[in-house]
This record gives C-alpha cells, structure tokens and sequence, in this order.
C-alpha cells in the first residue's frame, strides 16, 4: 500500500504588489526587502475573497487535473469532486473564527458531497501535517481519496504599519489530491509519502501569535479594532529556530529512510525567507540548486507555500514519476516538519 499524489492545483490572487509600491507606502526599500528575505513581490487578495476562494479555485485545479488523467471520470469535474472521501485543510487564516472550519466551505463548493471536512491548524508547517494527517486516515478503513489543501491570506492579519512584518506575507492557496494505491512504500519501486516528521515546541508560543479574538483575549463588542487581531513575530528568534528547525529536519528524514542528497530530485521548502535557506544548506554543504524557491514572487504564503510550490515545480515538468522529493517547514506554535515523498 502507498499514498500517492495524484494531481495538484494553486491559486493565487491576480493583484501583485510589487518592493517598490510597498517601499511608496512604509518606510522601506526593494533593496532592504530583498537582501534580508529574497521576497519580490506578493499577491493579495481583494476584500470580497476569503480563504476558502482561493482554495476551492486550488482545488478545482487538481480536480481538473485528476479529471484530465484519468478516463474514468469521463471528463466530469462533479465525479471527481464525489470520489473525494476526506478533506483536510491547513490554515491559520480560516474564513471563521473557531467554526465552521473552511474545509466544510470547500466540501460544500465543490460538492464533494462523500467527504468528510476538517482543518488542521500548524502554522506554516500546516501543509506537512496536514498531508501525513490525510495519510493516516486513509491507510486504513474504506476511505481512498482525499484533498489535501494549504491556504491563507495573511495580508488581511498582518499590520500594515509594521514594516518588520507586513513586507513578508502574501496570499494564495496549494492543493494535491492523494490516494491509496496498490504500490509498494518500501524497497525499490517504492512510490508516494514515504515518511514524516512532526515536531513542535510550544514554548516559542509568543514568537509568532494573534493575540486578540481567541479565549485567551476574546474580542469585546463595542471594542475598536487594534492590533491585537494582528499576526506578532519576533523576527529573530523565529529566525534561528528556523535554521536549526530546517537544518535537523533534513538531517533526520535522509537518515530515517536511509537515502542522501543525492538521492533527492528537489528540496521543496517552506518559503518564509531565502536566508533561512541558504543557512540551512551551507550547514549541510546542500547546493543551492537542490532547494525549489519561488519567494521571490509570492512572499510567504504560510501553510500554502509548500504545495504552491510543489504544483508550480510538476507543472513546469520540474517533477517526473519516481523522484524522490523531500518538504521541510516551520512556522508559529512553533512547529516544524517535513516529507519524503516519491513522485
Ligand atoms: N525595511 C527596512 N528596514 C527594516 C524592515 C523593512 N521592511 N524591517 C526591519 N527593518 C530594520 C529594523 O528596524 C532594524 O533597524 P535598526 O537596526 O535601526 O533597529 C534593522 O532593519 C534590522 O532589523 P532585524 O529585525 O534585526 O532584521 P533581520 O536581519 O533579523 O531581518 C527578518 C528581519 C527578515 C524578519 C528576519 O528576522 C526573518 O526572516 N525572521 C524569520 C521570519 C520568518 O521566517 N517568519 C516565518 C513566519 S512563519 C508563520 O507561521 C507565519
């Protein structure tokens, strides 16, 4: 038995705001944004689209995809969407607070009227959970197919005031769609998500909250909004823990499933900051190379970057059957995590 993706999806919003009309609004530079991050540009979503829009808009893609590839479905989007068993949804901006969670909104969008619905929230390590979460449900019991979803809008948590954090973020939505096939996961031939890490460490809690609008701080009618609803990061402790986050991740999974770099067609990273990258591959001797990076376009786009990337990467043919691939991430809770995943 392995659990294979089968087709993937992204969205991301058309309006691109560019360093330079950021630097017009905040004092701030293209230059600056681009040294310390290796962030361009992000896209952001318009007032009228909330999360679940862009990830229904991913997950029409995969959808599409799956439809395109396989016979079966005689071209009909609507099957497709029927043979889903599960949803699972990461992200940190749901269109709700508490509920109903945005994987109920997608389920209901897509009329995907077989399968059960459920966020999981982790941060920008959303996405690695998220997928080994879809894969543990499906490797036993009747369920076979579900859609794995990574989306956010961060622009609309973040204070555009401060320039420390809001020159970061963008928004955007990736999906895959896995199954449960008859292949091998072990030994050569050895296809789909291999293995997982999930780590946490809840005491770096404060380095990157919302502190308003949950039971800790509950909004109060009446109450002005303020930037307690706003994302807060301590820039350089995530910083650090996101080098050594990504730089141990790497480490474990090559060595739990027994393989090399050289044995990875692509690292496809979460896209918080160029820097934390490259820090991390020079501390491994990995070439730069290696690692898929589209920050420069899209920013940070949280729990969405890694399948983002990932759609943009096999689409462009930059994946064939058979490529070992591994994901890495970290992000608020903290949290970190990452895959290996034979394509
Ligand atoms: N433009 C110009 N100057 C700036 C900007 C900006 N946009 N932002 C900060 N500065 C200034 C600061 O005010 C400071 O000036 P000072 O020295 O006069 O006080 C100077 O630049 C240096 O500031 P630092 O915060 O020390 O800058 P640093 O080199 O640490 O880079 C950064 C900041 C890019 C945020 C970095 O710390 C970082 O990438 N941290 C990790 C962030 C991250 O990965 N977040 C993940 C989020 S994951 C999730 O779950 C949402």
């Amino acid at each position: 038995m392995a659990i294979e993706i089968i087709a993937t999806g992204r969205s991301v919003p058309a309006h691109r705001v560019t360093n330079d009309e950021l630097a017009k609004k905040l004092d701030t530079s293209d230059e600056w944004i681009r040294s310390h991050t290796g962030i361009g540009n992000r896209h952001i979503a318009d007032d009228e689209t909330a999360t679940s829009d862009l990830a229904a808009a991913a997950s029409l893609a995969a959808l599409q995809q799956l439809v395109d590839r396989d016979p079966s479905f005689e071209g009909s989007l609507p099957a497709a969407a029927e043979s889903l068993d599960l949803i699972v949804v990461a992200t940190a901006t749901p269109d709700f607070q508490g509920f109903p969670s945005t994987a109920c909104i997608i389920q209901d969008k897509l009329g995907a009227k077989n399968a059960g619905a459920m966020d999981v929230m982790a941060g920008c390590t959303g996405f690695v959970y998220a997928l080994e979460t879809a894969a543990g449900i499906l490797s036993f019991g009747k369920r076979k197919r579900a859609l794995v979803v990574g989306a956010e809008i961060l622009t609309r948590i973040t204070d555009w005031s401060d320039r420390g954090t809001c020159v970061l973020f963008g928004d955007g939505a990736g999906a895959v769609i896995v199954e449960r096939t008859d292949a091998p996961m072990e030994g050569t031939g050895r296809r789909g998500l291999i293995h997982s890490i999930l780590g946490a460490d809840g005491s770096g809690a404060e380095y990157l909250i919302v502190r308003g609008g949950g039971t800790r701080n509950p909004l109060k009618v009446g109450e002005v909004i303020n930037n307690k609803s706003c994302l807060e990061m301590n820039g350089r402790a995530v910083y650090s823990f996101a080098v050594k986050a990504v730089t141990e991740t790497i480490e474990r999974l090559l060595t739990d499933v027994g393989v090399g770099v050289e044995d990875l067609a692509r690292i496809i990273p979460h896209q918080a900051n160029a820097r934390i990258v490259q820090a991390a591959g020079k501390r491994l001797g990995i070439p730069e190379e290696k690692f898929y990076l589209n920050i420069e376009e899209y920013a940070n786009t949280s729990a969405a970057s890694i399948p983002i990337a990932m759609d943009e990467l096999s689409r462009a043919g930059g994946l064939k059957k058979g490529d070992m691939i591994l994901t890495v991430g970290f992000g608020a809770g903290l949290t970190y995590g990452g895959n290996i995943i034979v394509w």
